[in-house]
């Protein structure tokens, strides 16, 4: 069959690597795709959110299956234009998506259904948020209440932090005019708990836990990901099974409850905290980079899993896993997550011994140069995390590039109890 696969990250490389591991797909598009994608599927010139546009393609050139990767298209309604076409997607409906979209909509679900995440009250006045904050214990967590790519969310310290990002958010509009959410905060590690959903059916996939911090011991600023590593040893059989039952279950349930039920990935971003395991936040798609992580520990054909969740049936045999360990290290432009250089020409890809997945590259006279924030991600696998950090930081050792910079200890914290 001809897949389509929507998106032109590193979450849409690695999905696209696992189609192409399939007997089942001929020819994979990707729109836009990247650099690195372009060596694996076709690259298409239309942007994710170009969603008739997307649909028209995939209607002219036979495409049996869809795939979205980003959360902007799932919340320009891509599964709603492509079904209302007769066409096969594998993504939730925007109504279903809100779960990440809105944050009010996510934690009022949640407390209307009792699964366990943080205390919150919603503003949406600069006044009364301000008002709320300040008769409260510190830190405060403040979360602006729709997309933000990443940066709406401000864990304030003092009064007077919580004060500038009220201000951002609630008088200057920073990301759009919208409410903030302000929630009770939590501690303990976090983990990404991603499963694939139809309706009431949940198929848990692997943990993974993403570094978002960019540089080595947690240092520095928040960026989008800079390494992910899969399993992870500090998850114990029993909070992964409370997680699935009481949380990613109950969720599936509730949405199909509330009128719009979940297809596609539900991504439970968790907190293992001293009274359990909690959520912290909700995605409606592929986390990246867990993904990249993920996807090449799975043992099962990806098409038979997007084809039975797309077309509403059950899967027909249980989702096998391979046992390795997998740790993937970002290589990230020197200066992200603030302002970078692009255009710096990267050597030494095609020599690595393990998965290049690129995330912001572009190709120029034949050459490979870096074209984002984060550029490519390094995957490799071993018995042990221990083991595959090692392989990937020398792997990564390889590839040459004068303005790069990546961490070296992704998963590191998790090894002393592997
Ligand atoms: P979110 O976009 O909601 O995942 O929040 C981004 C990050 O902020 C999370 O990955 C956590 O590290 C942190 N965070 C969010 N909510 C809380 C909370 N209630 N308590 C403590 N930390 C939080
Ligand atoms: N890795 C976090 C996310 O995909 O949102």
């Amino acid at each position: 069959m001809k897949v389509l696969v929507v998106g032109g990250g590193g979450r849409e490389h690695a999905i696209v690597d696992a189609l192409s591991r399939s007997a089942k797909v001929d020819k994979i598009y990707c729109a836009p795709g990247n650099a690195g994608i372009a060596m694996q599927a076709e690259c298409v010139a239309l942007h994710e959110t170009e969603v008739e546009k997307l649909r028209d393609f995939a209607q002219a050139n036979d495409v049996a299956l869809t795939v979205v990767g980003p959360e902007v298209a799932l919340a320009a309604g891509i599964v709603d234009v492509f079904r209302a076409a007769g066409l096969r997607i594998f993504g939730p409906t925007k109504a279903a998506a809100r779960i990440e979209s809105s944050k009010e909509f996510a934690k009022e679900l949640m407390m209307k259904y009792g699964i366990p995440t943080a205390g919150f009250r919603a503003f949406t006045t600069y006044e009364e948020a301000r008002a709320y904050v300040a008769g409260r214990p510190f830190p405060a967590v403040l979360k602006y209440d729709g997309l933000a790519a990443g940066k709406g969310v401000v864990i304030a310290q003092t009064m007077e932090e919580a004060d500038a990002a009220l201000r951002d958010m609630l008088l200057d509009d920073k990301f759009g005019h919208g409410k903030v959410v302000v929630e009770d905060y939590l501690e303990g590690p976090e983990f990404s708990f991603m499963c694939f959903v139809e309706g009431r059916r949940v198929y848990p996939m692997v943990l993974a836990q993403d570094h978002k911090r960019a540089y080595d011991n947690d240092e520095g600023p928040n960026t989008g990901g800079m390494g992910a590593y899969s399993p992870l040893p500090f998850i114990t059989a029993e909070d992964e099974r409370f997680a699935l039952e009481r949380i990613l279950k109950p969720t599936a349930e509730a949405l199909c409850a509330e009128g719009c039920p979940f297809t596609g990935v539900l991504y439970g971003g968790l907190m293992k905290t001293r009274d359990g395991v909690k959520v912290i936040e909700f995605n409606a798609r592929f986390g990246d980079p867990e993904t990249e992580v993920v996807l090449p520990r799975l043992r099962s054909d990806i098409v038979d899993i997007f084809t039975a969740v797309a077309d509403g049936r059950e899967l027909d045999r249980p989702i096998e896993w391979y046992d390795f360990a997998t740790v993937g290290v970002v290589l990230a432009s020197k200066g992200y997550p603030g302002a970078y250089e692009k255009g710096a020409v990267i050597e030494g890809l095609e020599t690595v011994d393990g998965a290049v997945y690129h995330m912001g590259t572009a190709c120029r006279d034949g050459r490979i140069v870096t074209a984002g924030g984060r550029v490519a991600i390094v995957v490799c696998k071993a018995p042990t995390l221990r083991e595959a950090l090692a392989k990937c930081n020398a792997e990564v050792g390889k590839i040459h590039c004068d303005n790069l910079f990546h961490r070296t200890d992704i998963g590191r914290r998790a090894m002393v109890t592997e």
